[in-house]
């Protein structure tokens, strides 16, 4: 979310501090300030978090780096999957829950590790008998059951690189990232609970399939009681999952892979038309999330520990199913909304299952703050002791609300930074350690380095957010399109990494994350490139020019409008602009619907023909216009401002 110009002062002006409380402090996994001095060895630092997973063979060097390529922890050999189950299944951790699940309906499930590893064993060899290899991509289309994890990692067991999509993509995004990925086996459920009613993911799938020559085989979950869903099978290309999961045993060798041997692809926005496919490695990643797990979440035996994200998403494989199980933690898992069947359900989760360390993001505790105290405070939340936020910058008001209304006033609250690209966490408090600021991500974590700097690289004290020193958990490529690697991510400074957002630093050293310096919005906590929703909207058979931008929302941080030209002077109504607000979240999914659209008979231009974008986002949150002078024809913005504001109100 960018922040308006109040809001910034604002948030400049917050002077509150949080300290660990001391009885919290005494017990964290990490109590000590100097792990960060002692982090400066970064490799070391690193090499000793790895050291706390099983390697079938230890690795040769920690770290090759020839910017803009990592290879950490080369030579070494190991499964994550056998590090986030059998691992776990020699001492008393065997009969420990690992998996407390709870479908919308109310169902319930929950599996020990031992109970685990029999059901991601048997996931591995239904793959197996599919014909699925290591080094083949396995797409993942799934609600948030225990299927989606037990099916990643089984991809994992067998060396089979998933690409999980968000269950509320629309086929033809989920067909894109198929063909892009060249996978030959999806996964998906006849299925998924969703505020009462049920998501027609098979249907979805089908539809997308049509489009993926490459897809052999649709293996279909089924998630019980869909009556008003049967999937269509067809024949020799769909299988439902628990016949073939009759006929194989439980027993299924974890794969001995390379540290460097791709584990998944995610496909996440960037500022064109097309998603990319973030590649992320094996040895690396799961010491960073491991490594984040343990200290930020400060994670022991006894929590019960709730991340509240999608496994569509980053945060959800890092932190829902890789580094919570590398841990041997509880991991309670959700299927469907909030407020369902009423605004309380996370809160009786929370009491029904006795959450320890909850994890969630802005845009949700926004919401929550919008429901009324009255939701939460019928419930029992003692057991909680430490939360989190992820997604976007927290507002100090979220913050402090959170802070008193969620964590009674004695949780530490840790805003971790990070992106799909990052892998795991970057920029943190340490729950025992950092005296927190709300709105403030605190610190880089120990081993990470950052740096504020401009156009010409030089040091600043607000400007763009760099990583200048290489991860275990970064990125490794763009699947298939390494040049967009290098000029995404690399080519503004040499050898070091530009995240695309932006951030100032406090009087005590913190860094305040500001929001996004590129055309990738943060609507609700999810990347939504500009390009992408314009795409969609060109698509419409009326639209002639689109251009997107953010604008500011209470709730979700930013939202979408667009500005359209129509085909042949077309004049636009409000039935048209349902309609294309529709045709987006049928185009791309619900989570890219723009909330306003505003008619225009011509686009802000330069006069070399470039819309500017930075206009009518001035424009969208009401702020004076910026410099006009470049412009071909500066009375078409003033006249799009005043249609605009006479409109929004
Ligand atoms: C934003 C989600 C401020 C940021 C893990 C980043 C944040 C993008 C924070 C990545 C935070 C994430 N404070 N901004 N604590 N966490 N962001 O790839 O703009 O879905 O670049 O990864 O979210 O979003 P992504």
């Amino acid at each position: 979310m960018t922040h308006d110009r109040a809001a910034l002062d604002a948030l400049l002006t917050e002077k509150r501090r949080f300290a660990p409380p001391a009885e919290f402090a005494a017990a964290a996994v990490v109590s000590d300030p100097s792990v960060y001095e002692r982090a400066e060895d970064f490799e070391a630092f690193w090499a000793g978090w790895a050291g706390e997973l099983d390697w079938f063979e230890e690795w040769d060097t920690v770290l090759e780096w020839n910017p803009p390529h990592a290879r950490w922890f080369d030579g070494g050999k190991l499964n994550v999957c056998h590090n986030c189950v059998d691992r776990h299944l020699d001492g008393p951790r065997r009969d420990r829950t690992a998996l407390l699940w709870e479908g919308e309906p109310g169902d319930r499930r929950s599996f020990t590790y031992a109970e685990l590893s029999r059901e991601v064993g048997r996931f591995a060899n239904v793959l197996r008998s599919l014909g699925v290899r290591k080094g083949d991509r396995v797409a993942i289309y799934l609600p948030m059951i225990p299927e989606a994890a037990f099916a990643m990692l089984a991809c994992a067991r067998i060396g089979a690189p998933h690409s999980v999509v968000f269950g509320g993509f629309s086929p033809d995004s989920l067909a894109d990232r198929i063909n892009d990925a060249e996978a030959g086996v999806l996964i998906t459920a006849d299925g998924g609970w969703r505020r009462g009613t049920t998501v027609p993911l098979k249907a979805n799938a089908d539809r997308a399939v049509a489009r993926c020559p490459g897809i052999e085989h649709v293996l279909v979950v089924a998630r019980g009681g869909l009556k008003d869903h049967p999937a269509d099978m067809v024949d020799g290309r769909d299988h439902w999952y628990h016949e073939l999961a009759a006929g194989v045993d439980d027993d299924c060798p974890a794969e001995v892979m390379d540290a460097e041997d791709i584990l998944y692809i995610l496909y996440t926005s960037g500022t064109t038309g097309k998603p990319k496919g973030v590649v992320h490695t094996t040895g690396g990643y799961l010491t960073q999330v491991h490594a984040t797990t343990r200290t930020v979440f400060d994670l022991k035996d006894d929590d019960i520990y709730w991340c509240t994200a999608d496994v569509g998403w980053v945060t959800g494989h890092s932190y829902v199913v890789y580094g919570p199980l590398a841990a041997g933690a509880t991991v309670v898992m959700y299927e469907g909304a909030p407020d369902w069947p009423d605004r309380g359900r996370f809160w009786k989760i929370c009491e029904d299952y006795g959450v320890t360390v909850f994890y969630t993001a802005p845009t949700a505790i926004r919401a929550f703050m919008q429901w009324g105290e009255e939701w939460v405070t019928r419930h029992d939340l003692t057991s909680l002791r430490l939360l989190g936020t992820v997604g976007e910058p927290i507002n100090p008001e979220a913050w402090m609300w959170y802070h008193r209304v969620i964590g009674g006033e004695r949780c530490p609250i840790v805003d971790t930074w990070w992106q799909t690209e990052t892998g795991g966490i970057m920029i943190t408090p340490l729950p025992g350690v950092t005296q927190t600021r709300p709105g403030s991500a605190c610190r880089p974590f120990p081993g990470i380095e950052a740096r504020l700097l401009n156009d010409a690289g030089e040091e600043v004290d607000a400007g763009y957010l760099a990583v200048t020193r290489p991860w275990p958990s970064m990125l490794r490529t763009i699947w298939g399109d390494d040049q967009r690697y290098r000029d995404t991510y690399w080519s503004r400074w040499d050898g070091v990494y530009f995240p695309g957002d932006g951030a100032k630093y406090d009087e005590d050293g913190y860094l305040w994350i500001l929001g996004r310096v590129d055309d990738v919005l943060n609507v609700a906590g999810h990347r939504i490139g500009t390009m992408e929703v314009e795409s969609a909207l060109v698509e419409h058979a009326a639209v002639a020019e689109a251009a997107v931008v953010g604008k500011t929302h209470a709730v979700k941080g930013q939202a979408i409008a667009a500005f359209v030209t129509l085909m042949g002077g077309r004049e636009g109504d409000e039935d048209l602009a349902a309609e294309l607000k529709k045709h987006v979240a049928g185009a791309i999914g619900p989570i890219a619907r723009p909330e306003a659209i505003l008619f225009a008979a011509d686009l802000p231009k330069t006069r070399s023909g470039k819309i500017m974008r930075r206009l009518l986002g001035d424009i969208a949150a009401g702020r004076a216009l910026g410099d006009t002078t470049t412009l071909a024809d500066p009375a078409v913005v003033q006249s799009l401002k005043e249609r605009y504001e006479a409109k929004e109100g």
